[in-house]
C-alpha cells in the first residue's frame, strides 16, 4: 500500500486484512518470485444493482518498482479474471487516478476500456468511541 502512495503501518495493515480475509467476497492474490512477494492484487465480487450477473472490482494492484515490465501485473490480472470467472462474474471494473499514466497504459493493453469518471468526497464525521465496560454497566444500572 505504501508503494501505491497510501502510507500504512504494519498494525494498520493487519487490522484491514483481518476484515478482508474473513470476507469471502474478497480475494487477495500475491505474486512471488524466488519466495519474495513482488506484487499483489485485491478484488471484490459483489451483487449488482444494474446487472443480473455478479460484478467484479479490482480494488488494489501493485508490483514492486524493481519488478515491473516483467509480466507480473499481467499474470496477477489473469489470475484475478480466472477467479472472477469461477464466481460467474462477467463484468470487471476498477478506479485509477488521472496521474497513474503507467497504469492507464497497462489496463489499455489488457483490454480494459475507459468509460466514466470517479467522484470522491471525504466525509467529516467523528468516529464513535466504543463505550468502556464501566460505562455499559452504569447505563444498565440506570435502566433498572
Ligand atoms: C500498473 C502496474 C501494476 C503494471 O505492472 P507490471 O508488472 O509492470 O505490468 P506487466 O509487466 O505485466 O505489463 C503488461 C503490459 O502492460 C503494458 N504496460 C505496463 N506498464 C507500462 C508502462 N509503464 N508504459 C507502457 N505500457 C505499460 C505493456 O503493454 C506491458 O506489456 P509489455 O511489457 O510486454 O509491453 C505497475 O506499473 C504498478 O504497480 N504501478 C504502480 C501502482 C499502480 O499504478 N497500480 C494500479 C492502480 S489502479
Amino acid at each position: 500500500m505504501c508503494e501505491l502512495g497510501y502510507e500504512t503501518t504494519t498494525p494498520e495493515m493487519r487490522r484491514r486484512l483481518k476484515s478482508i480475509l474473513c470476507d469471502v467476497r474478497y480475494r487477495t492474490l500475491l505474486a512471488e518470485v524466488d519466495g519474495r512477494v513482488c506484487g499483489m492484487i485485491g478484488t471484490l465480487s459483489h451483487a449488482s444493482y444494474e446487472h443480473n450477473d455478479p460484478s467484479g472490482r479490482i480494488l488494489s494492484l501493485v508490483t514492486l518498482p524493481g519488478a515491473r515490465r516483467r509480466g507480473i501485473g499481467r499474470a496477477l490480472i489473469a489470475s484475478a479474471e480466472k477467479d472472477f470467472a469461477h464466481r460467474a462474474v462477467t463484468r470487471v471494473s476498477l478506479d485509477t487516478r488521472f496521474t497513474r499514466k503507467d497504469a492507464h497504459q497497462f489496463y489499455d493493453s489488457l483490454g480494459y476500456e475507459r468509460n466514466g469518471w470517479r467522484f470522491v468526497k471525504q466525509l467529516q464525521f467523528q468516529r464513535r468511541r466504543r463505550p468502556t465496560l464501566q460505562e455499559i454497566r452504569l447505563k444498565w444500572r440506570k435502566r433498572r
